[in-house]
């Protein structure tokens, strides 16, 4: 920490209060005796060791519960601190006081990951990345829980489980590259098409970055921001990485997970330690509340994009890494990132995939750390107090003294009060934000496209960016045992597109599909067509 502090100027100095120097003096036991002991207590020089040793126990004890459940999805990641520095009063556009006055710097941290393998696994694995940001802004935690791709596989969470059971490694051999592994992974993939747009940004670049600094990072769904009048407008959070954009190739991916499993925590750390910081631009997509359905597809679907000829980005600031953590177990596994973590300005929306995540991050974590005072840990801790009449459970860390915690009160004159009756300033949700209807067990038809924007994406690369996703798709899909789900996965491929379809059969060694032109369409919306019918040939 000294180290980072002195030679980078480090933002993380809010947490030095919860730093142990535990570099010199004698040892202890945990409750604080001095111990010379480093032989466990005998019965004899040559005895059976005895229940008596208490100081054994401890120490073993400890060491026995030092490892917690690895996250159940991204376990493999690496972390930094970080200054957001906001470049002007975004007042106009949300209350969020992190955005309200131009230079204003929040402190940040950030997680980057894998999705699918374990906490051991090699960093240069084929995956969507994870791109998680914390800002501790002077009205609460806020976290961006986003990814370096902007769409995701699925629409409504309740398919969430469903999607990781077949993307993990095959159940009975533990093995990612198992072949029940890629049967599950593309028999999922081909039966469910919400999966192909996500699916074609994974099998180009953005799947093996180059490096976590040359990654771009997406809230994917839409939120809301929200005025201090109440107003409101839907947008979507990008990072736009300053670094450049890069990707591995395939073959420099392979070989990197044998000579160095750590190649991207590596890059990340040394970049930091070595004051070449990486640094993003923060900006957003705004439109209006009444364009949801505006553009051909659904705001709230999330495997669809708001092309940016539509809605442009507007630069909102730039978050700099500038520390690395000075314990990793305490910072980057200890952080506990969640969508439900909003500040006033910010909103959700009714997308069925974040309404879903907002329950599941909360749960998991509850098991992760094993109860419910997590919040309290110095890496989750806001930089503001803290009154939520909150009381007891595992691992509490506060003696709280206020004995009526309970609102409304009078024994403690009224205190904590609700925010909106002493501030004016207590909402979250965006005050008459509209909820209504008949109870429904299904997706709405707005959200039956598939096709289109993976046929965008395909179209909007280069011929050598298409031949890596093509190449990509032959090498996992060549892994299929199955000649079903081969079938089936050309079938989805040709819907998006005749010219992928062929080419992959090419290397599956099956008939090409004839066309599907019913599916040939462009409904993104009028005017902005990328997609003019013509396919490049390679
Ligand atoms: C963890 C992103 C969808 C459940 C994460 C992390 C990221 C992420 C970046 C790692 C956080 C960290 O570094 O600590 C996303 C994105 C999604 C998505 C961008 C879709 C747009 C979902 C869905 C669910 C889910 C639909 C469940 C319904 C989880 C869980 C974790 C996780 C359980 C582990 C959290 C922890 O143990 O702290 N996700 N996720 N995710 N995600 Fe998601």
């Amino acid at each position: 920490k000294a180290r980072s502090d002195e030679e980078t100027g480090a933002s993380n100095n809010f947490l030095d209060q919860f730093e142990e120097d535990d570099s010199n003096g004698f040892l202890t036991s945990d409750v604080g005796g001095p111990i010379a002991d480093q032989a466990s207590l005998k019965a004899g020089i040559r005895g059976s060791t005895l229940l008596e040793d208490f100081i054994f126990r401890q120490k073993i004890q400890h060491f026995d519960h030092e490892r917690v459940p690895e996250r159940a999805v991204h376990a493999r990641g690496a972390g930094a601190f970080g200054t957001f520095v906001s470049y002007d009063d975004f007042s106009n556009l949300t209350a969020a006081s992190f955005l309200s006055a131009k230079g204003k710097e929040t402190p940040m941290f950030v997680r980057f990951s894998t999705v699918a393998g374990s906490r051991g696994s090699a960093d240069t694995a084929r995956d969507v990345h994870g791109f998680a940001t914390r800002f501790y802004t002077d009205e609460g935690n806020f976290d961006i829980v986003g990814n370096n791709i902007p769409v995701f596989f699925i629409q409504d969470a309740i398919q969430f489980p469903d999607l990781i059971h077949s993307v993990k490694p095959s159940p009975d051999n533990e093995i990612p590259q198992a072949a029940t592994a890629h049967d599950s992974a593309w028999d999922f993939f081909s039966s469910q098409p919400s999966t192909l747009h996500t699916l074609f940004w994974a099998m180009a670049g953005s799947g093996i970055p180059r490096s976590y600094r040359h990654m771009d990072g997406f809230g994917v769904h839409t939120f809301r921001f929200v005025k201090d009048d109440g107003s409101t407008k839907l947008i979507k959070w990008h990072w736009k990485t300053m670094q450049g954009k890069a990707s591995l190739v395939w073959e420099e991916a392979q070989v990197l997970a044998g000579k160095n499993a750590d190649f991207h925590r590596q890059d990340l750390f040394d970049a930091i330690e070595s004051g070449n910081g990486p640094s993003w631009e923060l900006n957003v997509q705004v439109v209006d509340e009444d364009k949801a359905l505006a553009f051909g597809f659904d705001l709230l679907d999330p495997t669809k994009i708001i092309p940016e000829e539509l809605a442009p980005l507007q630069p909102l600031g730039v978050m700099t890494l500038n520390a690395n953590p000075t314990n990793y177990f305490a910072e980057t596994e200890q952080i506990m990132f969640q969508p439900g973590h909003i500040v006033r300005g910010i909103d959700f929306t009714e997308d069925p995939l974040l309404q879903g995540r907002i329950f599941s991050y909360l749960d998991t974590q509850l098991n992760r750390h094993g109860g419910p005072n997590f919040e309290q840990l110095p890496i989750n801790k806001p930089r503001i107090p803290i009154h939520n009449n909150n009381r007891d459970g595992a691992g509490q860390n506060i003696i709280h003294k206020n004995k009526f915690a309970y609102t409304p009160n009078t024994l403690n004159g009224g205190f904590p009060a609700q925010a909106n009756q002493t501030t004016g300033r207590g909402f979250f949700t965006a005050p008459k934000r509209a909820a209504s209807g008949n109870l429904v067990r299904e997706l709405s038809p707005t959200f039956d496209d598939h096709w289109t924007q993976a046929r965008l994406f395909f179209n909007s690369i280069t011929p050598v960016e298409q031949q890596f996703l093509i190449n990509a798709i032959r090498f996992e899909a060549s892994h299929v045992t199955s000649k079903a789900v081969k079938e089936n996965v050309l079938a989805q491929l040709n819907k998006v597109s005749n010219d992928v379809a062929k080419r992959v059969a090419l290397a599956l060694n099956l008939a090409a599909p004839e066309p599907d032109p019913t599916f040939y369409h462009d409904n993104v919306t009028a005017g902005i067509s990328i997609f003019n019918g013509t396919l490049p040939t390679i």
